[in-house]
């Protein structure tokens, strides 16, 4: 079916709040949803969109780039753009995203992104520092915790940070969040990012996009290459963003580092235009060739980097715990937003992370934890070298959790990704973390939970039988 389907769309106008770009967005993504607008209906022109609604043509073509990266619509040259014959969510069941997927299974699925290895965390040593801290509650144990977080769990942060990452701060610039989600959202409030510009790596950190757009922020794409943020790119495309969002020690998902001239180039541009930078730096602890890299945020003379870590990788992504630094001159507002908020992290978690750190154990966990990964890595990358020899291919990374494989042979990432997840496996394509960029598409997956040669041997295996099988369903539909 070709038809035209205008209808739904053609009521979209401004929502206050929102940029206009996903007014658009949403409109299309709810015609979807509700079954107006089905697969293969052709939606109006960019042109005509735009014309109808009184929009810029670029408003309209940011919506449906979105939706072309996410798979909601396929764009077809001279044919037009149409709603993608396989829906990501309705029509066809597309692998959730990383922790989706880690919270619908009772195990970690092989190569599932976003997961340490939760075999070799402490469990014992665990249960018996919490439970230490639970018999030692007392009265003003019950009350409302501060609002930035546990007051012993940020001096432990911001002593780890000045020794393991040369970040000089002070307990009081340290705010503890529920993860990174949270971060961005204390970030977004305090900087009142609603319908201001932002810089996104792309490809980039798909959650944080979705956040950020939930946000209503206006996200520049400024692509990535082999030394990390195109800068330049970014400050011809949009000089006064008022932040950028990257994540310079491995660059999520490709794995490449911020070089120190594009580490220079940044910070200038928003010493220069009073701007902001949002540093992640959710694994650069994991590190298995070269010296690790320096946090962006301890080069950052003029305090422009606002700086974030989370436990997640480093102990358990169920913690649910993550940190903010915050530039001296903001932590005011900063704190302004929390007390309305209050902190929503469990007191007794903070207090046992603290103790994991005070007592040493944290370093020592990181050190065994860089030494497993290095070994486990190399197993998935070896069987999947051998077993995939001609149709893998592994991307050179010196750090992180994660793996970017490239296939060799013609077929869409997306449908690997299916296929993969039908057969048990959590791969997630890197064409769905692409904005405007147009990377090759390729496989992000995770060692961290690969245990032994057998299985990373099995895994590799059932992952090239995906690819095929993958590969006939695109011939099929071509
Ligand atoms: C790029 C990136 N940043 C940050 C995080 C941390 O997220 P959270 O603290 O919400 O678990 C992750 C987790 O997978 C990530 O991949």
């Amino acid at each position: 079916m070709t038809t035209e389907n205008a209808m739904p769309i053609a009521k979209a106008a401004t929502e206050p709040g929102l940029p206009k770009y996903l007014v658009v967005y949403r409109r299309i993504r709810s015609a979807i949803d509700d079954g107006q607008l089905r697969p293969g209906d052709r939606v109006p022109s960019v042109r005509a969109l735009a014309a109808e609604l009184n929009l810029a043509r670029g408003t309209v073509e940011t919506a449906y780039e979105l939706l072309i990266s996410e798979g909601y619509l396929t764009a077809r040259g001279q044919a037009g753009t149409v709603i993608a014959l396989d829906l990501p969510v309705t029509a066809a069941p597309s692998p959730p995203t990383e922790s989706a997927a880690s919270s619908e299974q009772d195990q970690p699925l092989p190569l599932q992104m976003g997961l340490p290895a939760l075999d070799a965390f402490p469990r014992k040593l665990w249960s018996r520092l919490i439970t230490q801290r639970a018999r030692q509650t007392d009265i003003a144990g019950l009350g409302f915790s501060d609002p930035r977080g546990y007051a012993p769990l940020r001096s432990a942060i911001a002593t780890y940070l000045g020794l393991y990452r040369g970040v000089q701060c002070t307990p009081d610039q340290v705010f503890v969040c529920t993860g990174y989600n949270a971060v961005l959202e204390l970030v977004c409030e305090s900087l009142e990012m609603t319908g201001q510009d932002c810089w996104f790596e792309d490809p980039g950190y798909v959650h944080a996009r979705q956040i950020l757009l939930n946000r209503g922020v206006e996200l520049v794409p400024v692509p990535v290459d082999a030394d990390g943020l195109r800068v330049e790119h970014g400050i011809r495309l949009n000089p006064t963003a008022r932040l950028a969002v990257v994540s310079p020690a491995h660059q999520s998902p490709l794995g490449v580092a911020l070089s120190p001239e594009r580490r220079r180039e940044l910070l200038d541009w928003a010493q220069g235009q009073s701007s902001w930078v949002l540093e992640d730096d959710y694994d650069s602890e994991f590190r298995y060739r070269g010296r690790p890299l320096p946090a962006l945020k301890s080069q950052d003379v003029h305090d422009r980097v606002l700086y974030a870590g989370t436990f997640s990788k480093m102990l358990f992504p169920g913690l649910r715990l993550a940190y903010l630094v915050v530039p001296r001159e903001r932590v005011g507002r900063f704190e302004q937003v929390v007390r309305l908020w209050r902190n929503r992290c469990p007191e007794l978690l903070q207090a046992t992370v603290s103790d994991f750190l005070s007592q040493g154990h944290f370093t020592r966990h990181l050190k065994k934890m860089r030494q497993l990964y290095s070994a486990r890595r190399a197993l998935l990358v070896r069987a999947l070298e051998e077993v995939g020899g001609g149709v893998l291919k592994v991307d050179p990374q010196a750090g992180g959790i994660n793996l970017l494989v490239r296939v060799l042979i013609e077929v869409t990432d997306t449908r690997i990704a299916e296929q993969a997840w039908a057969a048990g496996l959590s791969v997630q394509p890197l064409s769905r973390w692409q904005l405007a960029s147009g990377e090759e598409g390729g496989l992000l997956m995770s060692f961290t939970n690969v245990v032994s040669a057998e299985q990373a041997a099995e895994v590799a295996g059932r992952l090239l039988g995906a690819i095929m099988a993958a590969r006939s369903t695109d011939q099929d539909k071509a």
